[in-house]
């Protein structure tokens, strides 16, 4: 059942961090801060709770959650890991990479969470504060981005609450995502990785699979339809606005919002979905954004951009 009451905002404090707990052990949604992006937390061995994420979010139940655990021993109580997959967790946990692989019979996933795929998609986050949470609880956590479905993702309490107060039991407030994109999704197959989702951690040319099996159709359900949508047209790689465009600049071409003046990528990621977010609020009816180079994390820019034009 969607709450009726309003979404408390708690501190992240170690009194916060225990009432957030106490309301996920208890089957509540809790919105978290994570490097990536605010997840909206339940917990994940319980149906009713991953139910509440898909009611909250308003989003398809063929689209499955990541599941958040404290370390690689949970993870691999969860999923099988291969020796690859061992290296990946060693070289990038805890961070933002989500990795999908076999799911254990024995799991104990709530069957919501996979939409009833034999894969599961598991990653060990790195913000203190989800940290201080996991570590709290006896559970995984399923967390999807805090955002009614198919919009913007946030990163601030304040985007969590501008889409889904009264939706969520509470925010446990931990400031502005500093990453501010969400992770990296990788498949394990069989000679090696499949990018899913280009996030904040490159894998390498070396990991990523080479040559691609007939048939082998690995996507993450949820990158197919239309994502990130500001709910206005967006034009790319424009150059100046015109008249009726809210402005999304970058390097040497300002904006109403500038993602990065100094031209700096990773400044860029963390500040896109505010920007997205203060052109959705705008009296202008379209958004403009410039150019962004598509090197390193402007891959990941890019992609997020391209599918808020979608
Ligand atoms: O940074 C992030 O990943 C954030 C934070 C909260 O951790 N979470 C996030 O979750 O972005 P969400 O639900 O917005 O995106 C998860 C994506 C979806 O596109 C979903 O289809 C895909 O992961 N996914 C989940 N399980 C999968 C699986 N077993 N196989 C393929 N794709 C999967
Ligand atoms: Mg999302």
């Amino acid at each position: 059942m969607v709450g009726k009451n309003a979404t408390e905002i708690l501190a992240a404090d170690a009194a916060g961090i225990a009432e957030a707990a106490r309301r996920l052990a208890l089957g509540g949604l809790v919105a978290l801060p994570t490097e990536t992006v605010y997840g909206l937390a339940a917990r994940a061995d319980a149906m009713a709770a991953v139910a509440r994420i898909y009611e909250a979010k308003g989003r398809p139940s063929f689209n499955p959650l990541i599941v958040h655990v404290a370390s690689l021993e949970q993870a691999e109580t969860l999923a099988l890991f291969d020796e690859a997959a061992r290296i990946l967790a060693s070289r990038f946990w805890p961070g933002p990479l989500t990795m999908v692989l076999p799911l254990r019979d024995a799991a104990g996933l709530a069957p919501a969470v996979t939409a009833g795929l034999e894969t599961v998609a598991i990653r060990v986050p790195a913000h203190p504060v989800m940290r201080a949470v996991l570590s709290e609880v006896d559970f995984p956590i399923a967390a999807p981005s805090a955002n009614r479905s198919g919009f913007i993702s946030p990163t601030s309490p304040e985007h969590v609450l501008a889409s889904l107060n009264g939706r969520i039991d509470a925010i446990l407030g931990g400031g502005e995502c500093r990453q501010g994109l969400e992770s990296t999704i990788v498949a394990r197959v069989a000679d090696g990785w499949r990018v899913l989702r280009p996030g904040p951690i490159d894998i390498g040319e070396k990991l990523r699979q080479t040559t691609f099996q007939d048939g082998e159709a690995i996507t993450a359900p949820g990158q197919l339809a239309q994502h990130y949508a500001p709910g206005k047209p967006v034009r790319l790689n424009a150059e100046a606005p015109h008249a009726d465009e809210f402005m999304i600049g970058f390097g040497s071409v300002a904006g109403d919002c500038t993602l990065s003046q100094k031209g700096d990528l990773t400044e860029a990621a963390a500040g896109l979905y505010a920007c997205l977010h203060l052109a959705t609020k705008s009296a202008k009816p379209r958004i403009a954004v410039a150019e962004v180079p598509e090197e390193g994390i402007g891959e990941a820019i890019n992609d997020r951009l391209r599918r808020a034009a979608a």
